[in-house]
């Protein structure tokens, strides 16, 4: 089999695109938008397709986008993405080809670290992935929804259409994804919709409806929802969260008072519910919440200076890693991380003995700060070398807030 990976030239991208739908089982969109909008977004690509002939028997790519770390500064992600490989082709090793050209390429940009959402928790972590953040998958009964706690409110919540979500939408994301480890910027041309990934409306049953939280005239948050009628317009509906994005902590209690404010909805489901959210706070009976975790943030470390340099600390700490690394091998090798009381850190490699061994996916596990080393040397994904470095490790790395990630690409 002589199989031949390279980007597709631009003639090509409407049968690469037919190649992505059917990986994901769809049947291509062909109205003038949708091929105007994937035309668009392969602006903004940089892909690797597997050719066997003239078939397309894989595809992925990757977009960069601005991520927050740890004490709020923002690295360039490779958000990676469109990865399918041909029913016909599987398991010959075509997605490991692309992937290792998709890090590669990622890496000679200068981009220092990968991000992606995981269709099964059982493809990324051989390529140095690791399970950085999760979410709940949460729903409550909305009858069940009442407030015991909520902070002072001094502004309103206000229906909005479209249009208003893009011209705030903006500002109140850049706020909101600063506090979130994990969290990528949205770029313009998602925001028009000229991107197919994120707020894709093609369909009428799409259609969603927003609420924006206001305090004197400046939003500070919005909600978007779509209703599912369970009884054909005769009783109640479920409604569907699909982004929750506030950038204080009052417009996040008002948004929740509001959706669970909306009539005739029975169950409110919100797939993506950060783990820290304090709605289960805020309620009076919180275990009507129902959490469900999974793995939705995947990071993958490709410059472990640049990226354990630029985040902040919580406690000082010297110690030496040695990181295994065979997929992306410029990766492997000591380092040594020293930070200091204010959290600023310098990490270089070092051919000092290592205090804990470790793969590069456990590193980019708890580089967020919301998984312990301690955690994963007890399933034996890392090795302490010298005692006390586990918990040093895990002192320093703790952060703020946990990871979360809204958008899905
Ligand atoms: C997931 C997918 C891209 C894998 O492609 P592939 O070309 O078959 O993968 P490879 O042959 O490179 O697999 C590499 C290794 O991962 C394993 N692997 C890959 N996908 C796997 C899966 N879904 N389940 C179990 N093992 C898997 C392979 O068995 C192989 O293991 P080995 O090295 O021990 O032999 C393909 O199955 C697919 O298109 N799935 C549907 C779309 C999808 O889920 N895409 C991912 C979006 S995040």
């Amino acid at each position: 089999m002589n199989i031949e990976y390279r980007r597709p030239t631009k003639e090509e991208w409407p049968l690469f695109g037919k190649a992505v739908s059917r990986g994901f089982g769809n049947h291509p969109p062909t109205d003038d938008r949708s091929v105007e909008r994937w035309e668009m977004f392969r602006q903004a690509l940089s892909p690797v397709g597997a050719w066997d002939g003239d078939q397309v028997v894989g595809t992925s790519g990757s977009f960069v986008s601005e991520t927050t770390i740890p004490g709020g500064a923002k690295l360039q992600a490779a958000l990676v993405t469109i990865v399918t490989v041909a029913a016909t082709h599987r398991r010959r090793g075509i997605l490991t080809n692309m992937m290792r050209r998709l890090l590669e390429e990622a890496h000679e940009r200068g981009e220092p670290i990968s991000t992606l959402w995981a269709s099964e928790s059982i493809i990324y972590g051989r390529f140095g992935f690791g399970m950085a953040g999760q979410h709940h998958d949460s729903t409550i009964m909305s009858e069940k929804g009442v407030f015991t706690h909520l902070p002072e409110m001094s502004g309103s919540v206000h229906y909005a259409d479209r249009a208003r979500i893009r011209e705030i939408g903006p500002d109140v994301w850049t706020r909101t994804a600063a506090v979130h480890p994990g969290m990528p910027q949205r770029s313009p041309g998602m925001w028009q919709g000229d991107m197919p990934l994120p707020e894709a409306e093609s369909k009428p049953e799409d259609r969603r409806f927003y609420g924006v939280y206001e305090e004197n005239g400046k939003a500070e948050g919005y909600v978007s929802y779509q209703t599912i009628d369970k009884q054909f317009g005769m009783g109640e509906s479920d409604l569907h969260i699909k982004e929750f994005i506030a950038a204080t902590d009052v417009a996040h209690a008002a948004l929740w008072r509001f959706i669970l404010s909306i009539d005739l909805i029975e169950e409110v489901k919100f797939g993506t519910m950060q783990v820290d959210d304090p709605l289960w706070w805020m309620l009076s009976d919180p275990r009507q919440l129902k959490r469900v975790p999974y793995d939705a943030i995947w990071l993958r470390l490709l410059d472990v200076e640049r990226a354990l340099s630029a985040r902040m600390y919580s406690k000082p700490i010297d110690v030496v890693f040695s990181v295994d690394d065979e997929f992306c091998p410029w990766v492997e090798g000591n380092y040594r991380l020293t930070a200091d009381p204010s959290g600023k850190a310098e990490c270089r490699k070092t051919e000092d003995t290592p205090d804990i061994v470790l793969p590069a996916a456990s590193l980019a596990t708890c580089y967020f700060g919301s998984v312990k080393f301690s955690d994963l040397a007890r399933a034996g994904r890392a090795v302490e070398k010298t005692a006390g470095a586990l918990l040093q490790a895990d002192r320093a790395f703790a952060a703020e807030r946990e990871p979360w990630c809204p958008l899905h690409y």
